[in-house]
């Protein structure tokens, strides 16, 4: 997997793309990142990659043509995934993450200011993302959030890749409570079936509570999935059948 960020502030991502998980992947050669600077594709004197929008109104707006012939330069055939960070695109979700770590290349396009001319996204963008309800400066840290997500679930970039099979939202169900030792800490137990090697029930349990944190906090979450007659049966006996 190549990820080529095209970015005005590529300094923000360069400690989290040199920490932890991103930055094995890239030593086992699971993952490439190269960051580049916009300014680089800039052809006038200031180096100004924005300017004043038609129409008027504040704030400013990326130029065409910097973006067009930096993509000229980095995605030549044109076969890359180029990917706008946005308030406006499609919410990011695991099953986002998961599909796009099955790419070769992709290229992602951070905005700034206003954000781009709508001609960038017209001929250049293949897909737009969001990573949530709310408006970041930019679109570098939203970059980082999406190479991260994708980052840790690329085939045998994550040590323990089980882990990130049964973490949160890969079942679909927000992840059940975890505890280490001590089994007692300031008048706190850990529940008991943790502590009793009984496999099965140990099972049981974190699906129970995986079950019950879902329902409580994103019933919405819970709507969605095919729940069977079990899991029915598991919520009546918490008390939580009137979410479903
Ligand atoms: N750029 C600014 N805000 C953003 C958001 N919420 N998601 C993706 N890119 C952004």
């Amino acid at each position: 997997m190549k990820i080529d960020v095209l970015a005005l502030f590529p300094e923000i991502l360069a400690p989290a793309l040199q920490t932890g998980i991103l930055r094995r992947a890239q030593e086992a050669d699971k993952l490439a990142v190269n960051v580049h600077n916009l300014r680089d594709w800039a052809t006038d004197k200031h180096k100004s990659v924005d300017d004043y929008p038609y129409g008027g109104g504040a704030g400013m707006i990326l130029k065409p043509g910097p973006i067009f012939s930096a993509l000229a330069d980095l995605n030549p055939g044109q076969t890359a995934h180029v990917i706008y960070l946005t308030p406006q695109g499609t919410p990011l979700t695991q099953a986002l993450a998961e599909s796009l770590s099955l790419e070769t290349h992709l290229i992602l396009l951070c905005g700034r200011y206003k954000g781009v001319d709508e001609r960038v996204r017209d001929r250049l963008v293949t897909t737009e993302i969001s990573i949530g309800d709310y408006v970041l400066s930019g679109g570098e840290i939203a970059a980082l959030v999406l190479i991260d997500a994708i980052g840790r679930v690329l085939p045998g970039a994550l040590g323990d890749y089980e882990s990130a099979q049964v973490d949160s939202f890969s079942h679909e169900l927000l992840d059940h409570p975890h505890y280490t030792r001590p089994a007692e800490f300031e008048g706190m137990q850990v529940p008991e079936v943790l502590l009793s090697g009984h496999h099965d029930n140990i099972e049981k349990w974190r699906y129970t509570e995986a079950l019950r944190r879902t329902a409580q906090r994103r019933p919405a979450l819970l709507q969605k999935l095919e729940l069977t007659a079990e899991d029915i049966a598991i919520l009546k006996a918490a008390g939580l059948t009137e979410l479903k």
